[in-house]
């Protein structure tokens, strides 16, 4: 993170050629007005080092001001009709299409991914806010037949109150409206902490849905380090459920604080996502999956494929077909012509990928087409692809988080079954065959969350998006996502 000081007053948009300037703003936004600071930070496009423009590092009593707002906000929200809280996220979600351009030239500026990748992350965060704009009138409760013939049981579904949301850099919209837009539906009110390293996006999304008219409080973004924010979302009393998309490591310290005060808790965690190519699979189809599911963000998604298992039959074919396709990627500034690769976010990650490979081929791996930094700019990594990487190196045993594919040789579905599941990961799983007994066995054997069975992309908000084991707690989009932002109260009726 860089500290830009002394503070003085933000500075204008450079270079990411916005129609509408406005949408770039370099303050907070709690009760519906907009918050500075005494000290700030700089934000970065990964592709150039060029700086964007600031924001505020708010601390504490920003955050509890977020909140205190968030909470005064709630009785007025949750009292609205259900129809008159649709009619509001629709109107948000109108504003998000219509600024769609301009957002993904933010997002696409602050985050380095390629300006189509941005416009369908736009289009996939708006559908977020249109489906939830629909289900928030369905949050139906429950009567249940009594215990004793004068008892009569019904279940009312309400909001959980104040919810606390922290979200990653690697889908700067996506992951903003998969968590506030069922929380808006619900009837609660948000306080949003977005990753200091893309933050415009968050903020631009947060003035939109200003001007579509949700009310002051309902929805407020405190930016800044995540420290001392994370202490007050984790610690408040007035924080009833917490939700937090991030790594494994920073998810179970933050689950552990809000213990304290018991809070609801959504975690959606890292992912070591096993990728099976059987030797009946068709050839053509698993490597477009594995280039959309590896290659997407720059393999920077908590359900890309990480370990890339291939039966013997088909391992050289496969793996040939996947390196000339890896190879013919185009990586560049996503803001700068036609690019389908962009950089990592920071010099660690980078770093990472290259471990993750130097080890690799320590452990006797054979580069088939990347495996080096690329001139493009300081956080570019080649599209990466080895063969014969060892079933036990660190690629496969930790989420690489890069534009590496390392492939692995196996014989029998009972032996990748096994080397899928021996992980304590457990968010997404693929399988490609053209066995309709082997798609159940694998589907049902697969200890994930989510399983693809002949495609790489599995993302959508019609479906539950969550993981079990260490990759996560609860489910965000579709009717499931829903009920994480509600209470089930029991009404014991004596007639
Ligand atoms: C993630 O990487 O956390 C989200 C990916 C997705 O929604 O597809």
């Amino acid at each position: 993170m860089k500290r830009a000081s002394p503070p003085g007053q933000a500075q204008g948009s450079v270079g990411v050629g916005l129609s509408d300037p406005g949408l770039l703003r370099q303050a907070a936004w709690i009760a519906g007005a907009e918050r500075t600071g005494r000290d700030w930070i700089e934000v970065t496009n990964p592709a150039s080092g060029q700086v964007l423009g600031r924001i505020p590092n708010l601390g504490a009593e920003d955050a509890v001001a977020a909140v205190a707002a968030a909470r005064e906000a709630l009785p007025g929200w949750r009292g609205l009709t259900a129809k008159d809280r649709a009619a509001l996220l629709r109107a948000w979600f109108d504003r998000v299409m219509a600024a769609r351009a301009d957002l993904a030239r933010l997002l696409t500026a602050e985050q380095g991914k390629p300006l189509a990748e941005a416009e369908g992350e736009i289009a996939y965060a708006a559908a977020f806010i249109e489906w939830f704009a629909e289900e928030a009138r369905r949050a139906y409760g429950d009567v249940i037949p009594g215990h004793q013939a004068d008892k009569r049981i019904l279940v009312l579904k309400q909001p959980v109150g104040v919810v606390a949301a922290v979200t990653p850099w690697n889908f700067p919209a996506a992951m903003v409206t998969r968590k506030v837009a069922p929380a808006l539906a619900a009837g609660c009110t948000v306080v949003l902490k977005p990753s200091e390293l893309t933050p415009f996006t968050a903020l631009a999304l947060a003035r939109l849905g200003a001007e579509a008219g949700l009310p002051a409080g309902v929805f407020n973004i405190v930016t800044g380090a995540p420290a001392p924010i994370g202490e007050v979302l984790t610690g408040s009393p007035d924080v009833a459920k917490f939700t937090f998309t991030g790594s494994t490591a920073v998810g179970k310290q933050l689950a552990a604080a809000c213990m304290g005060t018991v809070k609801r808790v959504s975690l959606e965690l890292g992912g070591n996502a096993p990728f099976i190519v059987f030797d009946d699979a068709d050839l053509e189809a698993a490597v477009d999956g594995l280039m959309a599911s590896k290659f997407r963000n720059t393999g920077q998604t908590c359900v890309c494929a990480n370990r890339v298992y291939v039966q013997a039959g088909v391992y050289e074919a496969f793996a040939a077909a996947l390196a000339a396709r890896a190879g013919a990627l185009r990586p560049g500034d996503g803001l700068a012509g036609v690019t389908d690769q962009g950089p990592l976010i920071s010099l660690p990650a980078l770093e990472k990928v290259e471990r993750h490979v130097a080890d690799a081929l320590a452990g006797g791996a054979r580069v088939l087409t990347g495996a080096q930094r690329l001139p493009q700019g300081e956080l570019f990594y080649a599209p990466t692809v080895l063969a014969d990487v060892p079933a036990d190196a660190l690629i496969n045993r930790e989420e690489t988080f890069g534009p590496v594919a390392g492939l692995v040789r196996f014989s029998t579905e009972p032996e990748v079954l096994a080397l899928a599941n021996a992980s304590r990961s457990g968010l997404a799983a693929y399988v490609f065959t053209r066995d309709a007994g082997r798609n159940w066995r694998m589907s049902e054997g697969l200890e994930a969350g989510m399983v693809g069975v002949n495609t790489g992309l599995i993302s959508t908000e019609v479906a539950p998006f969550g993981g079990i084991k260490e990759s996560g707690l609860g489910r965000e989009g579709s009717r499931y996502g829903l009920e994480e932002f509600l209470e089930a109260k029991t009404v014991c009726l004596s007639i």
